[in-house]
């Protein structure tokens, strides 16, 4: 299925300001170190203009960002090519600019939702538009524009198993209590012969979590096409999440499609070769 083409999550002066705050430097010391001008700097990160070649390559030296891929970020020269699963169907979330998703067995009828979120109105019309039997509700982490539908799916659809890691759970309120308390590597059975890992990744928040389904993996807010989540952690770090995406998403299969909870979706080979972060 296509996807429409939208931005990157992230535009030059994203990646900038995530590597800069996740590096702890700020613009005289960043200026000091690359050898230039913090004003220029800091125009950049307002996204006003964009590093040259060399002074893209000069600053992804200091800020630990793959020189090659940072150059290539900066001059817009890569955006990710990836389909839509067959078994897989995107929603917008409204008014949030966040994705959400629902994957489905053969049978075309037992689902699964990740990120309840935006108007319920319009979610509960997206999980309605087919007989779906919804076997679970999967919620990748705290942040209100992917789950602050949680109450009203799960009202919608009592039987409907709500996962959510622990760490992250209380933004749901009372719900909380409902939700499968999940760690790193449980998997969940889907229909007969599926099932769907959570994997753990810290950084962007504690209780960050993907899902992988088949050749899919949903990565929340933990990695974008071309970046990261910002880091809105209590515990873990800038540095946590770089080892989440380097080890545990990292080492998924070239062709697992990444579906993430904003921007567009992209593979874990074009992620492995354009990310700048890595
Ligand atoms: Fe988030």
């Amino acid at each position: 299925m296509d996807w429409p083409r939208i931005a990157l999550e992230d535009d030059p002066s994203d990646l900038l300001r995530k590597a800069q705050r996740g590096n702890r430097l700020d613009d005289a010391e960043l200026a000091h170190r690359t050898g230039l001008d913090a004003k220029a700097i800091a125009a950049w990160k307002r996204g006003d203009g964009v590093p040259t070649e060399d002074q893209a390559r000069a600053l992804a030296v200091v800020l630990r960002l793959d020189p090659g891929k940072f150059a290539d970020a900066a001059a817009r020269r890569w955006y990710p090519g990836a389909e839509l699963p067959p078994d897989v169907r995107h929603h917008p979330h409204d008014p949030h600019p966040s994705n959400g998703y629902l994957f489905f067995l053969q049978d075309g009828k037992t689902a699964a939702l990740v990120d309840p979120a935006g108007y319920p109105q319009t979610l509960l019309r997206a999980v309605n538009e087919g007989p779906y039997a919804l076997r679970y509700i999967l919620v990748t982490h705290k942040h209100a524009d992917h789950c602050d539908a949680t109450a009203d799916v799960a009202r919608a659809f009592p039987d409907a198993q709500i996962v959510m890691h622990k760490a992250d759970a209380h933004a749901i309120g009372d719900l909380a209590h409902r939700a499968l308390p999940v760690v790193d590597g449980d998997e969940l059975p889907f229909g007969d012969d599926a099932a769907i890992r959570m994997i753990h990744t810290p950084g962007h928040t504690d209780g960050s979590s993907c899902f992988l389904f088949r050749e899919t993996v949903f990565s929340g807010d933990t990695l974008f096409a071309g970046s990261v989540g910002g880091i809105f952690a209590d515990v873990a770090t800038y540095d946590d999440l770089l080892a989440s995406v380097k080890f545990k998403l990292f080492s998924l299969g070239d062709h697992t499609v990444v579906m993430p909870g904003h921007g567009p979706p992209t593979t874990i080979a074009q992620e492995r070769a354009h990310n700048p972060f890595f």
